[in-house]
Order: C-alpha cells, then structure tokens, then sequence
C-alpha cells in the first residue's frame, strides 16, 4: 500500500466542504472534527468525530459530490486515504455487503437533505441496479445451495491419481460436483467461492468426507498395487479452522472403518499464514497417521519457512505450472524447483492437470512420481472409476 500520508490540520480551518468533489477520505489519528451542514446561514452540526475515526468516504464510494462540510475543532493530525486504497477494498468486498453500503450511504444522504430542508430528487437511473442484481444473483445461489445441501444433490467424483513409473493408479483426488435437476452436472467453479464465503462448506466438506470414505473400500480393493490406494480429499481453510475439524473427521473415519494411512487431506497454502494453531493442528492429523498434501502450490503466498515447518507429506504442482512448462522457461524452472524443493524437505510430488503426453515425458524426466490429469482421465463418477484400467494403456 506504499506509505500513508499524514496532514496536520489547524484548529477551525475547514478540511473540505459540501458539495465539492472528493478525492479522498480520512482517518482521525488525534484531534477532533465537526461533520456539519449548512442550513441558510446557520450550522448544523451533525457529529464530532475523534481518533481511529473515518469521514470523507462517501463521496468515494458513490461518486457523489461532499455530503457534509468538515472542520477540525482542535489540531488535528489525519491520515489520508487514497481514492484507490478504498476502491481497491469496496471493490474486493461481498456484493450484499456493497450493497448495503450503497442502501446506508442513500438513506444517510436523504437524511442530510431532510435536515438541509431540501427534497430529495428520485434519481434518474437507479445506481443500486448493477449492484442489487449482484447481490440479489448472490443470495439466490446461496439459497439454492442451501436447499442443494439439504436435497442430498452433492456427490463427489474421482479423478486417478497415477504413479508415473509404474504406470498404476494408486489413488484418486475426490472432486465435488452439483447434480441438479435442471442445470446437469454443476462444476465446483460456479459454487465453491459462496461456499467458502459462507458456513455451507463446513456441511459440504463433512458430507465429502462421509461420502467419500464411504466409496473409499470398494476403490482400493478394485485397485491394488505396489502402495495403499490413497483418496486425497480437498479441505477448505474454513473446514480445517473450525473447532471440530479434527473430531468430526476422526469420528467419520472411524465409524467407515477407514485407515487414516489410505487419506490425504489437500490443503492449500493459504491456511499456511493463518499462524501457530495451524502447525498444531497439522501436526495433530500427522500425529493420527493422516498423510497431508499442500494443493496449488507457488499460486499463493507461500513462505518458505513454512513450508519447512508444516509437516506435509505431499507436494502438489498447479496445473498452471505445468499447462505452461514447454513454452515458458519459467515455468520450467518452477516445477523443476518445486521438486528439488519436495526433495530436500523429504515430501513426494504430485502434478496437477497433465493433458499430453509431452507434458507426461518431461514431468516423468524431472522425477515427478505422481501425477493426475485429463491425458488419464477426467473426475469421473464412482461407478465409471470403479471400471477404469488400473494401468495406463500402453
Ligand atoms: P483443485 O483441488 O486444484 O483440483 C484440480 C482441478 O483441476 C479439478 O477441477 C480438476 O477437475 C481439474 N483438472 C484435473 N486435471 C485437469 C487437466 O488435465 N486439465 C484441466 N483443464 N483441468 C484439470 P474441479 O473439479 O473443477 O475443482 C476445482 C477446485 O474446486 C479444486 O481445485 C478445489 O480447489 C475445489 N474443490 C473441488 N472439490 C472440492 C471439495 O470437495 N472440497 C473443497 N474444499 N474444495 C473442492
Ligand atoms: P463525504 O460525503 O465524502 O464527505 C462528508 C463526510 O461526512 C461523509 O463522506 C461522511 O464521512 C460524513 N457524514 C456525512 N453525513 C453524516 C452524518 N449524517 N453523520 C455523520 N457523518 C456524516
Ligand atoms: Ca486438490
Ligand atoms: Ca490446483
């Protein structure tokens, strides 16, 4: 965000007032400001605002003239917030949210012109549409989400995971998918982030976990090779924060008679920064013999340092990684990295989303021993995985 800028503001000098154009807020550090207005020649005041306090948003947020007039009662030291700074935030944040906020600002600026004893003019064009759809598109997938969950409409499917030397399926990644009734088979890229923005992913996850253990015995006796069959099971920073992460997964394995061995929770990187609880409950799960995977790996903001720290078994390359490796360097040099990287700190290495046999030849050359992508199959239902060759064809 580079370094905040300080104004230091006289007692009763007027910082801004109603009506001009604004091209930035601020944020009391000490000191004291009035928000008045100006009704005929008389003040109204509408509030003292003091320190850790914010004024001078609302003309930001919609591009509206100063709704109010401003003035410092003592010295004041403010911290100036940039046009962009706050845009760059409203912008990232719910639609619903931004909406609100929108609703708030409308009712405070009518507010104002009622005490001014001006109407207020209906707006020609409503400046709520783009976003009330928005919002309004956001509460119904959320609602239809819901009402999915409780239908019993989620089913996880399998996409093999190969050992790239033996050529043997020796897992799979267990991958959500929304069976509606009107709309087919919904993919998790439509749905997971309201998921995840929302307490549905702790219902969803566990229903993942249940079915998927549940599918689990039929798969590994199907497919016996050289190595335990292994399912790796997506969990969500919010699943794997919650309380009861540990227990729920611990109860739900036992009551399918499920060996923790033959599990691999993928998580992403993210839950990494999330600080010192989480090393506990990584160490926890490790503890209890589950094996852990670091999903999409180099996409976020991974450190280094931790990584070292968590004791993770598997590292998987993004597919972005290797969809780029034959005409980007490099990606070349990342993927390579990523299994010096997976080598020295003793995890294995998976790639994500191998589609030729090209991308197959250089992975298998750089010592990957894992790996999953459309070139073997796509996540296909239980009963099609169930039917799959245990090798790749020659
Ligand atoms: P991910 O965990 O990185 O999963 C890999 C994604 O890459 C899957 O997308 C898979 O279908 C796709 N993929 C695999 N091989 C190829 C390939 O060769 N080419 C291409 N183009 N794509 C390939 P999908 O199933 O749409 O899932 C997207 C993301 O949604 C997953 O990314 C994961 O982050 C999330 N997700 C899926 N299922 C679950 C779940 O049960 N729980 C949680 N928390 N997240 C899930
Ligand atoms: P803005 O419209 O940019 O400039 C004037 C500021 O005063 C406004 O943003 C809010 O921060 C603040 N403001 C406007 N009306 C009120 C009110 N009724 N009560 C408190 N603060 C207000
Ligand atoms: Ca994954
Ligand atoms: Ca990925």
């Amino acid at each position: 965000m580079g370094q905040s800028q300080k104004v230091t503001i006289r007692a009763n000098e007027i910082i801004f007032r109603e009506g001009e154009l604004g091209d930035c807020a601020y944020l009391v550090e000490s000191g004291r400001v009035l928000v008045f207005l100006n009704k005929s020649d008389r003040e109204v005041p509408l509030k003292i605002l003091g320190e850790g306090e914010v004024f001078g948003e609302m003309a930001l947020i919609d591009s509206s003239p100063r709704s109010a007039s401003c003035r410092a009662t003592t010295d004041c030291r403010l911290v100036v917030v940039t046009k962009d700074q706050l845009l760059d935030r409203v912008h990232s944040a719910d639609p619903i949210v931004r909406l609100l906020m929108k609703v708030l600002m409308e009712r405070l600026r009518s507010q104002n012109d009622k005490i001014r004893g001006v109407e207020t003019a209906l707006p020609t064009i409503d400046p709520l549409t783009k976003i009330k759809k928005e919002a309004l598109d956001r509460i119904n997938l959320e609602n239809r989400l819901a009402n999915a969950l409780d239908d019993d409409e989620f089913v996880p499917f399998y996409q093999p995971i190969y050992n790239l030397k033996t050529q043997q399926i020796i897992g799979c990644e267990s991958l959500i998918r929304w069976v509606t009734k009107d709309q087919g088979i919904v993919s998790p890229a439509v749905f997971m982030d309201v998921m995840e923005d929302t307490s549905l992913i702790l219902k969803a996850g566990q229903l993942m976990l249940e079915k998927s253990f549940k599918d689990l015995p039929a798969m590994s006796s199907q497919f016996q090779s050289d190595e335990e069959f292994q399912l790796s099971i997506n969990i969500s920073g919010r699943q794997f924060a919650s309380q009861q992460f540990i227990s729920s997964l611990e109860q739900t394995r036992q009551a399918m008679k499920i060996n923790p061995s033959q599990v691999n929770l993928e998580l992403t990187e993210r839950i990494m920064a999330e600080g010192s609880w989480t090393l506990k409950v990584l160490q926890d799960c490790r503890d209890k013999g589950y094996y852990l995977a670091i999903d999409d790996f180099g996409t976020g903001f991974s450190s280094l340092q931790y990584l070292a720290q968590m004791p993770l078994t598997d590292l998987k390359i993004d597919r972005s990684f290797v969809s780029k490796m034959q005409e980007s360097p490099k990606s070349l040099s990342i993927v390579q990295s990523l299994v010096h990287l997976s080598k020295l700190l003793g995890m294995s290495v998976t790639a994500e989303g191998i589609e030729t046999r090209q991308q197959l030849k250089i992975l298998t050359d750089l010592g990957v021993t894992y790996g999953q992508g459309f070139l073997f199959s796509k996540p296909i239902p239980l009963a099609d995985f169930l039917k799959m060759n245990s090798r790749v064809a020659a």
